[in-house]
């Protein structure tokens, strides 16, 4: 019952959003950042990339503003933008604002910010007000910022967007020209690390076809585009599937656009990774393999079809070579990798043993195969797991949390407005995590009231 409950609120959670990551400081990290600053597309690319946002947005305003990246120094080794009145704001023509910013996404925070504070625009979801700009003054006539300019440096690193779920329920059903839209809307507020998992399952294919799994093998595997999230985590098997070839291949173009997107804009998104999740026909496969069936997570009318997937053991060497092999397939196919990757592995799955070895040599294994694919490689871990199961005590989160070298690992508090895992894990352990927190009114008034939406305040 609890997890039909969860599974029907879980529905409702098509968008997930936040933010906040607690400054942190490792050598790890700190060369992981200093390798983005690296990586980060060239600037005329990112200035680009926030024009044509403007040109989409605003277009009678594509004169009025000019857009500048600037380095890190000049906002104290920090991310910041600055808006300024452009030098020659009265001759006729010139632009009359500049904005400038270390990245794509800061120079859109910026716009942003000037449309919002200076214009009393509005800029949102469809439902949340939508995109408001009746109130922008005309071309010629965009009130001044004030004589010094406007510096805003951010607080924290990232800005995170998107739960594993919002792929199935929202993003399924998206063309190029919804996804456009959305990354604009990300650039806008100012998000720098969303997920990117659009097309996954072409890239699955490929890999699993070189460890000799046929098409039928993969039809059971994959879910159907609604139930994405839970073929991917391991939850439920082929329900809603099989996926057509077609849909297959038109999902990895257009994951391809989005990647290049975000990174037109500065952005890191974030690359799926090995979890342990096989196809059923492992056992048919590799008979020697070694692998657990999981639980029943969700069953429909008491059929076993669809549920009790499974899970192979850290132990066993395909582990390894199945997380390289994904982490390899994405980079040769998408050219480049922000070195940032999801993964999951107990998302409402109760693991098989509560032994504090196994779950961390899981860890380790799920780690070690995205560093063969990738030698820098972040695992983004969701904790949901923590506030969910009650299986996780605290010798079974040190396990998961330390299974890998602090800073390798950065944890999202989920839920972290109502039930804070930080608060009593004491900051989960010392890994760094980003405080996060669910923004869907649907969520709130079904399960908590809006009362709920109250001390968020206090707590941002
Ligand atoms: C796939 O099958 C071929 C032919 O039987 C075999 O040579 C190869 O080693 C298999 N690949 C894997 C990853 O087991």
């Amino acid at each position: 019952m609890a997890k039909a409950m969860w599974l029907l609120l879980s529905l409702l959670f098509s968008f997930i959003i936040f933010s906040a990551a607690k400054e942190f400081q490792s050598p790890h990290l700190s060369r992981l950042y200093e390798i983005h600053d690296r990586e980060r597309s060239p600037a005329p690319v990112q200035e680009t990339a926030v024009h044509g946002l403007l040109m989409r947005l605003l277009p009678s305003h594509a004169s009025s503003f000019q857009f500048r990246i600037i380095s890190k120094e000049k906002c104290n080794g920090k991310l910041c933008f600055i808006i300024r009145n452009h030098p020659s704001a009265n001759q006729d023509a010139s632009p009359e604002i500049i904005i400038e910013g270390v990245t794509g996404v800061e120079i859109s925070a910026g716009l942003h910010w000037y449309l919002k504070y200076f214009c009393s625009a509005h800029i949102s979801w469809e439902k949340t007000g939508g995109v408001q700009l009746d109130t922008v003054p005309k071309p010629g006539s965009l009130p001044p910022v004030p004589h010094d300019g406007i510096f805003v440096q951010r607080p924290i690193q990232w800005s995170y967007y998107q739960n594993a779920v919002t792929s199935s329920y929202s993003f399924s059903w998206w063309d190029w020209k919804r996804w456009e839209k959305e990354i604009d809307w990300m650039a806008l507020q100012g998000i720098n690390l969303p997920l990117a998992f659009t097309g996954q399952e072409a890239i699955w294919q490929k890999v699993f076809q070189r460890f000799n799994f046929s098409t039928s093998d993969l039809d059971d595997f994959f879910g159907g585009p609604a139930f994405l999230a839970w073929s991917r985590m391991n939850n439920l098997h082929g329900w809603g599937g099989p996926l057509p070839q077609t849909w297959l291949n038109n999902q990895l173009v257009l994951q391809k656009k989005i990647l290049a997107r975000m990174h037109d804009f500065g952005m890191t998104p974030v690359l799926p990774a090995f979890s342990g999740n096989v196809p059923a026909a492992i056992k048919s496969r590799f008979p020697n393999a070694r692998v657990t069936q999981l639980g029943n997570w969700f069953s429909v009318n008491s059929n076993t079809r669809w549920c009790c997937t499974y899970l192979l053991d850290p132990t066993d060497p395909l582990f390894v070579d199945i997380g390289k092999s994904f982490i390899e397939q994405q980079i040769k196919e998408y050219g480049r990798s922000s070195h940032i990757y999801n993964c999951d592995t107990f998302d409402e799955n109760t693991p098989p043993s509560d032994n504090p070895h196994y779950i961390s040599s899981l860890g380790a294994a799920i780690y070690e195969g995205m560093q063969s694919g990738d030698s820098t490689a972040v695992w983004l871990m969701q904790g949901w797991l923590f506030s969910y199961d009650p299986f996780w005590q605290p010798p079974q989160m040190k396990a998961l949390l330390h299974s890998v070298p602090i800073g390798r690992m950065v944890v999202l508090d989920l839920y972290a407005e109502v039930k804070p895992i930080w608060a009593t894990s004491n900051h989960f352990y010392g890994v760094p995590y980003i405080w996060k927190v669910p923004i869907i009114p649907s969520f709130f008034v079904l399960s908590f009231g809006l009362k709920s939406l109250a001390p968020l305040n206090s707590r941002i």
